[in-house]
């Protein structure tokens, strides 16, 4: 699982761990999703391309990094991934956005499409798709299928929770897709669901059931 990146920071592991706990409230786990988001999209961003520029300070020009190319495009996987989405805003304000509406059939494991607005100029930018879980990784290949249809060539792919099962079907789906995650947990189980996982992410950040 060459792909696969675990961002081990105790801060993210921390965070992580309160969120897991099935009794952290509907606000403290968008909260925290949030912060995990931040952290995660630092790593997740460091190679992005710098040129320069002159810049006059109070006291003398310099030539100053500045980020270089298009736009990044950031594309959420609806519903759970606009959770990550908004912080990753904050990083990067100028960044384009996104949506490829998915959900899971639960029978099937398979994702329906119901929705899907992506920016111009894909195969120009640097493309993030976002969402918190990779589990039979179904969603996530649907949607790298999706952006890359578009024309997207540099992907990548930020989540909170991978399972062992989805991890290794992007990478065999789309070896060139490097997949930053903030643990690796253990199995599926019968129903698809990340173990241990923190249940499902969309319900726990929306308050639906
Ligand atoms: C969840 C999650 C992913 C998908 C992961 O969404 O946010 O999109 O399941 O599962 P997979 O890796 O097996 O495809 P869900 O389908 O529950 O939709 P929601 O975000 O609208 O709740
Ligand atoms: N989707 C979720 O929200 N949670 C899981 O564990 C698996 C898929």
């Amino acid at each position: 699982m060459s792909t696969l990146k675990i961002v081990e920071h105790p801060l993210i592991q921390h965070k992580l761990t309160l969120m897991r706990d099935k009794a952290c409230p509907t606000e403290a786990f968008r909260r925290l999703l949030r912060e995990i988001s931040l952290l995660l999209g630092y790593e997740a961003l460091r190679d992005l391309p710098l040129r320069t520029r002159t810049v006059e300070t109070p006291l003398m020009e310099m030539e100053a990094p500045e980020l270089a190319g298009k736009k990044l495009a950031l594309v959420s996987i609806l519903r759970a991934g606009n959770g990550m989405l908004d912080p990753l805003l904050e990083l990067v304000p100028s960044a384009r956005v996104g949506f490829v509406g998915l959900y899971r059939d639960p029978a099937t494991l398979q994702p329906v499409e119901y929705y899907c607005k992506l920016p111009g100029d894909l195969d120009a930018r640097p493309v993030m798709l976002v969402d918190p879980m990779l589990a039979t990784a179904n969603s996530a290949v649907a949607a790298v299928d999706k952006v890359k249809a578009a024309g997207a060539r540099d992907v990548r792919f930020m989540c909170l929770l991978a399972a062992p099962e989805g991890a290794a079907r992007m990478a065999e789906a789309h070896p060139d897709v490097p997949v930053f995650t903030a643990a690796l947990d253990a199995r599926l189980n019968d129903h698809g669901y990340i173990l241990p996982g923190l249940g499902d992410a969309g319900d726990r950040m929306f308050g639906t059931k």
